[in-house]
């Protein structure tokens, strides 16, 4: 690879940006303008600091934070490297954990809460629920080995599990357990921009783009069992489907 302070451009001492701050700003750029694609190593630490004539420090903070981002990643033994950006096909009614796995990320998740209440007049419009009808509610940030990857807000009308516990580490896997996973399902995309409390969850920035996935997931008997609301980091989710021409008359 070039050097990269001749790609980035040299740090600026006299600029009231941190030197890190500078440093991750150029790689995010370089990455964002597609100079440094997934799977590109990243030269040492020790030459990166000779580069742009900064401590190692210096570079050992700017990288963590790329790497608690999401936008790099450690490998053992052999150095930090670009993330790929995640591509989901948006026609697979898959879960977040199955996703991640077919990538070869480790999916977690940390919990903003579980608890049972009763539809909200919005919940039971979208999900063709009487009112008062008693329901679940997991809301989840979701990571990718250490970097979030998602906030996600989802209900499912309590008579599809066992109880609120039953979901550990993944809803999907406590619904097939409970023989009510969702087989079909409506999904609406949108652009959305983040509210601080929503960035500072995701380790973005307020005012960040990301995408607002809508899903509600219908049993083959057409009865809802999931409404769910999933913001997903824009820098690092690609959404992908498949067409096909429907045959001509
Ligand atoms: C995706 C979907 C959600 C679904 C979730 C289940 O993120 N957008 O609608 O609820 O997967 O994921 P898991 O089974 O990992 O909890």
């Amino acid at each position: 690879m070039n050097s990269l302070a001749a790609l980035i451009g040299r740090l600026d001492e006299t600029n009231n940006l941190p030197l890190y701050q500078q440093l991750q700003r150029g790689l995010r750029q370089a990455i964002e303008n597609k100079l440094l694609g997934p799977d590109d190593a990243l030269p040492p630490e020790r030459d990166l600091a000779e580069q742009f004539r900064v401590s190692r420090i210096t570079v050992r903070k700017a990288l963590d934070g790329l790497v608690s981002e999401g936008l790099l990643t450690r490998k053992q033994g052999s150095g930090t490297f670009i993330s790929g950006r995640v591509e989901k096909n948006f026609s697979k009614l898959t879960s977040f954990t199955e996703d991640m796995i077919a990538r070869g990320r480790a999916p977690r998740s940390s919990w903003l809460r579980k608890s049972k209440g009763s539809v909200t007049p919005e919940e039971s419009l979208t999900m063709g629920l009487s009112p008062g009808t008693p329901v679940y509610r997991f809301h989840r940030l979701r990571f990718a080995d250490d970097a979030p990857m998602a906030l996600e807000y989802c209900t499912v009308p309590a008579f599809c599990l066992p109880s609120a516990d039953a979901v550990e580490s993944s809803l999907y896997a406590a619904l097939e357990m409970a023989g009510h996973r969702p087989t079909r399902a409506l999904q609406r995309l949108r652009a959305v921009l983040f509210t601080a409390e929503q960035a500072e969850l995701l380790r973005a920035h307020e005012h960040d783009a990301g995408l607002l996935v809508e899903r509600r997931g219908f049993l083959p008997d057409g009865r809802a069992v999931e409404f769910s609301q999933s913001y997903y980091r824009g820098d690092i989710y690609d959404f992908v489907a498949e067409l096909n021409a429907s045959e001509l008359e």
